[in-house]
Parts: structure tokens; C-alpha cells; sequence
């Protein structure tokens, strides 16, 4: 007696990263539905160690009896078909920006703001932060809590997973390509990655800032504090999985470094892992296919009364991504939609074992 879950974007980086946090975690389902674009109809796609699941196409998928929907299908699609399985009777949970700051919809980080849950019940949408904002708050919510912040100037290092499957190709191919003295032709993202940096995510707005620095300012607001500055570089590297930042925070009280470092070790999806030494802090290599938020480096800002520095290194596709969802999806099975729980009518395929299939 489980819950039937859909997983929209089911073929891509987050997607397939929400199916394996599923079952790596094992949801409370006793149905899960792969759905991505007609083109991929057919496709199999791994849930879990012994399970494979035929892809269905969104477009013409019926989603009565679906309980919850886990979404990444890119922000326009997002649009379309989140209002419709809502209007079905699902819960979505989306991963695409295209929500995220609509007042009805909840914008939740399980570790900072747990109760906004409760708000889904507006329009049945829930929305998971951007990958690198939601790093940040799960690093600043302790200290916001002892000290409270004024201000935070970030810069990201963020990997090209975050720009989904195509950019990971991309970064491989030009990485090729330069060694072998073939021509380098940047598709996916604005320029060369390979062998360089790009101080631009997502589109440029009036102000001159790039729409993905907007994003971890007014998102941190909303989940965190309104009141709250926030100013972001935002940066792609290559690096494939794991994005890192560089955080420097304005406190009104002050807060000594072993305060802050003792706060961190005691929150909820925060390992800190700070040493003077050459082990004695995380990179994104390091914290690829890792769960936690990875804090190190932490020190004295002293340019400013109450400062601190820190690093912050995530797996962008796990917390960033398919595990803060699935964080949201087991409290909102548990905590708010017990009594969904049943057998009985579907519309979906139960799970096929792999083993059967080989
Ligand atoms: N990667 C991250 O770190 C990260 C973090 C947070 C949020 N997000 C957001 O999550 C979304 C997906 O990111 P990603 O990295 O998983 O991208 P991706 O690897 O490019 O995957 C995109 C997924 O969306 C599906 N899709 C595309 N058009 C569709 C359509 N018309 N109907 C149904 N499905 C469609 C694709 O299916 P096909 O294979 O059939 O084309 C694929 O499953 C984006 O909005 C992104 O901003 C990503």
C-alpha cells in the first residue's frame, strides 16, 4: 500500500538521479511512472539496482491516480503540464525554475523550511530551489540562526551537469577535441568550457546581472529571510557533477569561528570537513555521488565587524537536485498525504524486475 509516483524529465541528468534517490531511499511506492518527451517513448530507464521501467510520453499521459509527480523536464514544459496533474489530483514536486517564485507555490528546502509544505495545497505544486541556492541555505541556516545575517556575497564554481546532459557532452567532446587539435564549437553553452571558465548561467538582465545570480538572491530570500541581502557571481567551470561557492556572510551579532563550525557540525545535511591541511577541505570530485552539503575553509571575514568566509561543495544533481525533492516527497507522503495510501486503481504499469527481462 504504497504511493504511484511519476517522474517527468525521467531520461535526463536530474531525472534519472531522482529514480535512483527512490529507491536508494526507498520511497513508500508501490508504482513509479517514467515519463519524458515522445521522443524517447520506449527507452528503459533504470529504478533502483533490479528494476527497469518503459518510458511514456507526457504529452498524452493521463495522470489520474498518480499521487505524486517528481519534475525536471525544463521550465516550459514544466508550465504546461504541472497545472494539468495537479488538476488530476497530484502533488508536483518541480525541479525548473518556472515555479519557484510564484507566491501560491512553496519553495522548500527540507532542512531550512519544512513547514512551507503545508502550502502545496494552493495549486498542488511545491517547487525545489535552484541546485546552487539550495547548497547555500542548508550552509547558512544554522549560522542565520545564532547570529542572524545581514548580508552574503557568493561566487559559484558550478559544474556543467547542472546544464543538463547535452552540456556534459560538451565538455567532453571539446576536452577531446583540443587534445587531438580539432576545432572547438561551443553549442549547448555560451563559450569554450573545456580548459576555461564562463561567468555566465542563464540569460542577462537589465541590471547586468545573469538571471541564475537573481535566482539565488530572491530565492534565499524566500526560503531563508526577506530581508536578507544576497549578491552572486555565478560561474561554470568544467567540472562534471558538483557544484562549489565561496561564501562570504555579514552577521549583526558576533559569532567566532568555532561557534559557527560547531553549528554546522550539528546541522541537519551539513558535514564540515575543515582542516588547515591539504586533506582538510571538500571539492566537487570529492563530493560527487555524496548526499551531504560539505562545509570547509571557515574563517574570519575581518574586513567587517561580524564576517565570515566558508566554501560550500554539493552534489549538484543529489541535494541540489533529486534528493531535495525526494526529502520533500517523503515529508510530504508522511506528513501530509497519509491518507492517499491504497491499492486499487491505476493507471500505470507496476514495476518490472529486471531480472525478469535478462
Ligand atoms: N542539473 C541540475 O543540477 C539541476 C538542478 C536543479 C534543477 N534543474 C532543472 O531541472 C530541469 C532538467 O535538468 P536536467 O539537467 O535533468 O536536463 P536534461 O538532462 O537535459 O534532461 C531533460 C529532461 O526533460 C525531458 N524533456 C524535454 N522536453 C520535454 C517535453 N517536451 N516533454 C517531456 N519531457 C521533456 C527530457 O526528455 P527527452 O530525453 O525525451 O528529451 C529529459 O528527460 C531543468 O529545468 C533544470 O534547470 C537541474
Amino acid at each position: 500500500m504504497g504511493f504511484k509516483v511519476a517522474v517527468v524529465g525521467a531520461t535526463g541528468n536530474v531525472g534519472r538521479e531522482m529514480l535512483t534517490t527512490l529507491a536508494e531511499r526507498n520511497f513508500p511506492a508501490d508504482e513509479i511512472v517514467a515519463l519524458a518527451s515522445s521522443a524517447s517513448v520506449g527507452k528503459e530507464v533504470s529504478y533502483g539496482e533490479d528494476d527497469i521501467l518503459k518510458v511514456q510520453a507526457l504529452d498524452t499521459f493521463d495522470f489520474r491516480g498518480i499521487d505524486i509527480v517528481l519534475s525536471s523536464p525544463g521550465g516550459k514544459v514544466s508550465a504546461q503540464f504541472a497545472p494539468r496533474a495537479a488538476k488530476a489530483g497530484a502533488v508536483v514536486i518541480d525541479n525548473t525554475s518556472y515555479w519557484r517564485m510564484d507566491p501560491d507555490v512553496p519553495l522548500v528546502v527540507p532542512e531550512v523550511n519544512p513547514h512551507a509544505i503545508a502550502g502545496y495545497e494552493k495549486r498542488g505544486i511545491i517547487a525545489n530551489p535552484n541546485c546552487s541556492t539550495i547548497q547555500m541555505v542548508v550552509a547558512l541556516k544554522p549560522l542565520h540562526d545564532l547570529a542572524r545575517i545581514k548580508r552574503v556575497v557568493v561566487a559559484t564554481y558550478q559544474s556543467v551537469s547542472g546544464a543538463g546532459r547535452a552540456a556534459m557532452d560538451e565538455l567532453f567532446s571539446q576536452t577531446r577535441a583540443i587534445y587531438v587539435n580539432d576545432p572547438v564549437k561551443p553549442e549547448q553553452l555560451t563559450k569554450q568550457i573545456a580548459f576555461n571558465v564562463i561567468p555566465h548561467i542563464d540569460v542577462f538582465m537589465d541590471d547586468g546581472s545573469t538571471k541564475e545570480e537573481w535566482k539565488m538572491a530572491v530565492e534565499t530570500r524566500k526560503i531563508l529571510d526577506p530581508d536578507i541581502a544576497v549578491t552572486a557571481t555565478c560561474v561554470r567551470v568544467p567540472v562534471f557533477i558538483g557544484h562549489a561557492e565561496a561564501v562570504t556572510v555579514e552577521f549583526e551579532r558576533p559569532l567566532s569561528e568555532d561557534r559557527a563550525r560547531a553549528a554546522l557540525r550539528d546541522a541537519a545535511g551539513v558535514i564540515v570537513v575543515d582542516h588547515r591541511a591539504d586533506e582538510g577541505y571538500v571539492t566537487p570530485a570529492e563530493a560527487a555521488g555524496e548526499d551531504a552539503v560539505y562545509v570547509s575553509r571557515i574563517r574570519r571575514d575581518p574586513t567587517v565587524p561580524h564576517g565570515l568566509n566558508f566554501w560550500v561543495v554539493a552534489d549538484n544533481l543529489r541535494k541540489g537536485a533529486a534528493l531535495n525533492a525526494v526529502q520533500i516527497a517523503e515529508i510530504l507522503a508522511s506528513d501530509y498525504l497519509g491518507g492517499r495510501r491504497r491499492s486499487g486503481r491505476n493507471n500505470v504499469e507496476p514495476l518490472r524486475r529486471k531480472a525478469a527481462n535478462t
